[in-house]
């Protein structure tokens, strides 16, 4: 399903990445996470070959004819504890940051998540420093639940950071069925 939206004249969509979009996903990558950061082209590949507990969207813009990845988000429901998610990252290309788009990506993912694996929670990781991003989630009602001590690598920690779903009604489970 591609849901169509328009954000200060842009003309953007969603969808559903595939593996045939693992460059482009890197091309973003590359441009808004620092190196030591980052997943690199093999792990996004393997990331998008996982279809049974992961989802991520793509977001698209229309220039003419053809469409171009701008930003992407990745989800997946805990191996584990069935009733918990995770945004496992999302980046939105720098160009179009601050135009709202990471705020629809990141609510179309927590739809997603919650219509396609019932979860009442949902749970990410980010760098400690990194405040634009802990802005942003704590603009989204996720709240710092405690310090990852040396997450990433030595001396690289992580926030975890938590929100509790609203149930979804309805009418909503039903608009966002992939
Ligand atoms: C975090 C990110 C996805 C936000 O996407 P975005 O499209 O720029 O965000 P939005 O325009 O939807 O911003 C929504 C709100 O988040 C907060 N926010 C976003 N960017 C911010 C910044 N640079 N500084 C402070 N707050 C920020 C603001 O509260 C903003 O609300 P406002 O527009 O009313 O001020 C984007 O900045 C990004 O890709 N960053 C690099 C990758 C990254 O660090 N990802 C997160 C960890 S995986």
């Amino acid at each position: 399903m591609r849901s169509m939206i328009h954000r200060n004249n842009l003309n953007i969509s969603v969808r559903l990445a595939t593996r045939e979009d693992a460059k482009r996903l890197n091309e973003i990558e590359e441009a808004c996470i620092p190196k030591k950061l980052r997943y690199g082209p093999s792990i996004l590949a393997s990331l998008l070959s996982m279809t049974s507990n992961y989802i991520t969207l793509a977001v698209e813009l229309a220039e003419g004819k053809k469409a171009k990845i701008i930003g992407f988000a990745m989800g997946e429901q805990d191996d584990d504890k069935k009733s918990l998610g995770r945004i496992v990252t999302i980046q939105i290309d720098p160009f179009y940051q601050h135009r709202q788009l990471g705020s629809r990506l990141l609510a179309e993912l927590e739809t997603r998540l919650q219509n396609s694996y019932n979860i009442n929670t949902i749970e990410l990781q980010v760098h400690y420093q990194n405040e634009e991003a802990i802005n942003f989630y704590q603009k989204h009602a996720y709240k710092i639940k405690k310090q990852l001590r040396n997450y990433y690598v030595r001396g690289e920690h992580a926030f975890l950071m938590e929100k509790k779903l609203k149930k979804l009604n309805f009418s909503l489970k039903r608009s966002f069925q992939p």
